[in-house]
């Protein structure tokens, strides 16, 4: 990236896990010049081949039968929980309507994903919180157990929070709730927009712990920088779904989908996600070098593949300072963590600059008096 002052810089933000492709890359660029020399929209009223065709592939790709094409996370975030209450309500049982997230969670922006999210800071001033959301402690099995009450619909969960601070749920977790579903008639929910397409170094962050959810909400990375979601849903869980009951003008648009589907020739490519998971160990070592070199700056690395947190002993917004004065781009979240999410293509020279940059910013800070940051 070329800053306006003319400076180059290291993305390892990627438009906060957007840019899985870096920037320009040409065959996003000629699908998307190509398509938008054709047919920009059509409305739903409409056949879709493009849309057909990445819908198609998901599904062949992952735990999915349906996919409902949005324009942003939240987006998707809202069609899964309409999913889940519709779900319900087809099965005979409209009281249950409520859903169970976690705190530290990240869902979006709309009034019921940020009362989803349930944090105080996204939900002041716009009145009544939605109804229906049920927030427990993260990763705590017992309390998960008894949340569910006879009128919870669904769990909600992000693999790993991203806002949140890079907080990986454990396997174990995602299993538990699994199970627990399955026994109480509940739906699981996976929030993978900032962990999915690849990021993680599988295709979907869930694939690690071997768990499927019934529904699953992806963006960012989806679309490569274009803005695109999607809702992905079993055959079952979508049986409420039917024609007419949730819709979208913009959603799906073939332009959307031309990147798309150029996004998934890309990162379906045999050995892309090998890439990613090897890039994210060598990234893993060096900081866990840096780690053990400046423990009085960096206390903890979380993640995986190429979703890293440092946890450090000032704010993330001083680290992230200090990174950007050595030119590196990288995201503060929540819980003390600055988050790396460098383009999934990045390579090992890319990334051990990246790393040298941080090093320079330890020093520096090593020789700054430090503030406390929690
Ligand atoms: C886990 C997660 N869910 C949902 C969202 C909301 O996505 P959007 O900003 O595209 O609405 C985000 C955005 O940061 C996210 O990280």
């Amino acid at each position: 990236m070329i800053g306006s002052d003319g400076e180059r810089y290291l993305d390892f933000g990627a438009g906060i896990a957007v840019n899985s492709l870096g920037h320009a890359h040409p065959h996003l660029v000629s699908a998307l010049t190509e398509q938008a020399q054709k047919i920009w929209h059509t409305s739903n009223l409409f056949q879709m081949p493009g849309g057909e065709k990445l819908a198609r592939r998901l599904a062949d790709a992952t735990f999915a039968d349906k996919v409902f094409f949005t324009n942003s996370g939240a987006e998707a975030l809202e069609c899964a929980i309409k999913m889940a209450r519709k779900y319900q309500s087809a099965n005979g049982h409209p009281e249950r309507f409520r859903i169970i997230t976690f705190e530290g969670a990240f869902h979006g922006r709309t009034l019921a994903t940020i009362a989803a999210g349930g944090q105080a800071k996204y939900l002041e001033g716009f009145g009544p919180k939605v109804d229906g959301f049920d927030q427990i402690a993260f990763g705590d099995h017992e309390v998960l157990d008894r949340a569910i009450t006879p009128e919870t619909a669904a769990i909600l969960v992000e693999p790993i929070q991203g806002e949140g601070g890079i907080r990986t749920l454990p396997h174990a977790c995602l299993k538990g709730m699994r199970e627990l579903c399955d026994a109480k008639g509940l739906l699981l929910i996976f929030d993978e927009v900032q962990t999915g397409v690849g990021r993680t170094g599988k295709l979907f962050a869930h694939e690690w712990a071997g768990v499927t959810p019934d529904i699953m909400a992806v963006a960012k990375g989806i679309g490569g920088g274009f803005p695109m979601g999607a809702c992905l849903a079993t055959d079952e869980a979508a049986k409420g779904m039917t024609a007419g009951v949730h819709g979208t003008t913009f959603g799906g648009n073939p332009l959307a989908m031309a990147v798309g589907n150029a996004v998934l020739d890309i990162v379906l490519e045999e050995s892309f996600l090998e890439h990613v998971a090897k890039a994210g160990l060598l990234l893993r070592q060096r900081l866990a070098e840096l780690k053990d070199r400046f423990p009085d700056i960096i206390e903890e690395i979380r993640g995986e593949g190429l979703m890293l947190g440092l946890r450090t002993r000032m704010t993330p917004g001083e680290f992230v300072g200090a990174l950007r004065a050595q030119k590196l781009v990288a995201i503060p979240a929540g819980d003390n963590v600055t988050r790396l999410l460098p383009p999934l293509i990045i390579s090992d020279e890319e990334l051990l600059e990246g790393v040298r940059r941080i090093e320079a910013a330890c020093v520096a800070l090593s020789r700054k008096p430090m503030t406390a940051g929690h």
